[in-house]
């Protein structure tokens, strides 16, 4: 399957994803990186992996709908038949869901639907839960809804830092967005 990753900071999902398609655990081409900030880590990373890196920003545009079609553009000119979203901070618009209905997939750091929206991490953190987590669930017109594909629990320590329970969840979404991946595109 060819696949394209959705970012907008740091990569470091992206980066697992692409390191499992290089050890062969993940049987899919990423062909493209779309990126909306163009000063985010994961053009480097792309770059780093080779794979190609459409980078735009929303202002240029006069809508959604217009970098939207654009963005559907290369991703039909590149053949992409999936799309894997990886800290990718926009709203998936009427234009991409329709193309791609029921092919794009979105990775959160809580367990939905518990804690939508920004800083997941450090919502659960606040409120003083035992057990948050990382959810997989496939993407539709919502703010972190859609059907749910998988979870995994972590437990908040009495004694873990805001950035411990980051780094526990960071390690639990590396290892489980590829396997899901996998699962879902063979
Ligand atoms: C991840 O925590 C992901 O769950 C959320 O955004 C973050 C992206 O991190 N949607 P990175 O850019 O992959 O490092």
């Amino acid at each position: 399957k060819k696949v394209a990753v959705f970012a907008s900071g740091s990569g470091s999902n992206f980066e697992a994803i692409a390191e499992a398609v290089g050890r062969g655990d993940l049987k899919a081409e990423i062909e493209l990186l779309v990126c909306d900030k163009p000063k985010a880590k994961a053009i480097e990373r792309a770059a780093g992996f080779n794979i190609p890196a459409f980078v735009f920003q929303p202002k240029d545009y006069d809508s959604k709908v217009a970098y939207e079609k654009e963005i559907l553009g290369e991703l039909k000119r590149r053949e992409v038949d999936f799309i894997v979203l990886a800290g990718y901070m926009r709203l998936i618009g009427e234009t991409l869901l329709s193309a791609y209905e029921g092919r794009i997939v979105n990775i959160h750091p809580s367990l939905l639907p518990a804690f939508p929206g920004k800083d997941a991490i450090g919502q659960a953190f606040d409120a003083g839960v035992k057990v948050t987590g990382v959810t997989i669930h496939f993407v539709d017109e919502g703010m972190d809804t859609g059907p749910i594909i998988d979870q995994e629990a972590v437990a908040i320590d009495r004694e873990d830092t805001r950035e411990q329970l980051q780094k526990k969840i960071q390690a639990v979404e590396h290892s489980l967005y590829p396997k899901t991946l996998a699962k879902l595109l063979t």
